[in-house]
């Protein structure tokens, strides 16, 4: 009886995907990669419908890239299992932005202009998403941010929409965690990367919020998300004796600061900002990331079936649970391949020119509601997501620091 029950689903999990690599097969494009949407009218003509992702898979920012790469590459194999759009597969074209705008502007214009896909996902960056996106916004490309969190990300233009909730609502939760922790906190300092806008716009939300929480905002340090050598920064600050430190930067500067923070003597709690919210900061501050705040737009625990498949899919591959970079690529390539579905419900997608798709497609994005691992998410009329839970984890290191795991405290 029991074998029956494990293996009944096995034999049908496997019928399904042999036959959507057979269907994926028989209508793949001939020739490169870089299939076009226009050529064969994407859906139209029966090929795999091309949606870009334009992430980081080299540089610094890879630290986060990465992480999306892997949530995207779930998403592709689970909703071509789940038959796709309306049964037409979908296929990921990759393009690396690297760190710099320059190469976020190179991955968007070569996946509009050579992949032709009917949408992006990305870039990781909000630095990037600023001198990229208008691009995507011009060649009327609809864009999904899958992490830009920046203040004015939406409202770049028409075409660009995010499924990674703003600054301004995610960034307090970690203040307000740390009072609840440690009451007595009277001083806050904060640092920030002064190159980066995602940087400069997520401290001016922890300097508002920790003024309205009534602490006092001893000093405003600012660094670069090159540097490697924090010293004059942190003794300056730790000399006005912060009770908190908050950092808004990136993964590999931000763990560098918190460890030589750390160094110096500082005991106090750290919060970390989104771009340190990854386990990729682990191996830059090691044991010293240990008890590092950091506000979070998705929780692993969330109990609906899609996360529950989410999370079983990353944890099979990675052995360990899905992070937010991860969970939010895979809701962009969802909101795609759903918008796409309800689109092509209503009007045959094949029936559609290759620039009414990429129109329509937009409207579609905009009007949908979406049951995604991050919960349940619609957008405004500008792009910007509605996303009601939120949450904050601790990191936990293991002693030795070789490695350890966010523990969410609410
Ligand atoms: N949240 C970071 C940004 O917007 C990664 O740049």
């Amino acid at each position: 009886m029991l074998r029956r029950r494990v293996i009944l689903p096995i034999l049908a999990s496997l019928f399904t995907f042999v036959l959507v690599v057979a269907c994926t097969q028989a209508n793949a494009p001939t020739g490169t990669s870089t299939s076009s949407a226009g050529d064969s009218g994407g859906a139209a003509g029966g090929n795999p419908i091309p949606i870009g992702i334009a992430v980081a898979q080299t540089s610094n920012v890879a630290l986060l890239g990465q992480e999306q790469v892997v949530g995207a590459k779930i998403a592709e194999e689970y909703f071509n299992q789940e038959g796709g759009v309306n049964g037409t597969p979908i296929r990921l074209v990759f393009q690396d932005t690297a760190g710099d705008e320059q190469g976020a502007i190179n991955a968007f214009t070569t996946l509009i202009t050579q992949d032709k896909v009917v949408g992006i996902v990305g870039p990781t960056l909000s630095q990037q998403a600023f001198a990229a996106d208008p691009i995507a916004d011009r060649a009327k490309v609809p864009v999904l941010a899958p992490s830009n969190t920046a203040k004015g990300i939406p409202q770049i233009g028409e075409y660009i929409a995010r499924v990674s909730a703003p600054v301004a609502v995610v960034a307090p939760n970690a203040v307000k965690t740390a009072l609840k922790i440690d009451p007595n906190i009277k001083k806050a300092a904060v640092f920030f990367a002064q190159n980066d806008a995602f940087s400069k716009s997520e401290t001016e939300t922890f300097q508002k919020t920790v003024q309205e929480q009534g602490l006092e905002l001893v000093t405003v340090q600012k660094f670069q998300t090159t540097d490697t050598d924090f010293q004059a920064q942190a003794t300056n600050a730790m000399n006005l004796k912060p009770d908190l430190i908050v950092i808004s930067g990136l993964a590999a500067d931000g763990g560098n600061l918190v460890k030589q923070l750390r160094e110096l003597g500082f005991k106090g709690l750290i919060i970390g900002g989104n771009g340190l919210n990854t386990s990729n900061v682990f191996s830059v501050c090691k044991q010293l990331c240990d008890g590092v705040l950091i506000a979070q737009a998705y929780s692993p625990e969330l109990t609906s079936p899609i996360n529950q498949k989410f999370r079983e899919a990353y944890k099979a591959q990675n052995k360990k649970e899905p992070p937010q970079f991860s969970a939010q690529a895979f809701t962009g390539v969802q909101v795609f391949v759903e918008a796409l579905k309800a689109l092509d419900t209503k009007t045959k997608l094949s029936t559609l020119s290759p620039e009414q798709l990429r129109t329509e497609l937009n409207t579609q994005i905009l009007a949908g509601k979406y049951e995604t691992p991050l919960g349940s998410i619609s957008f405004d009329p500008e792009g910007e997501v509605n996303q009601s839970q939120f949450y904050v984890a601790q990191i936990k290191m293991e002693q030795d620091g070789s490695n350890g795991s966010f523990k969410f405290l609410n």
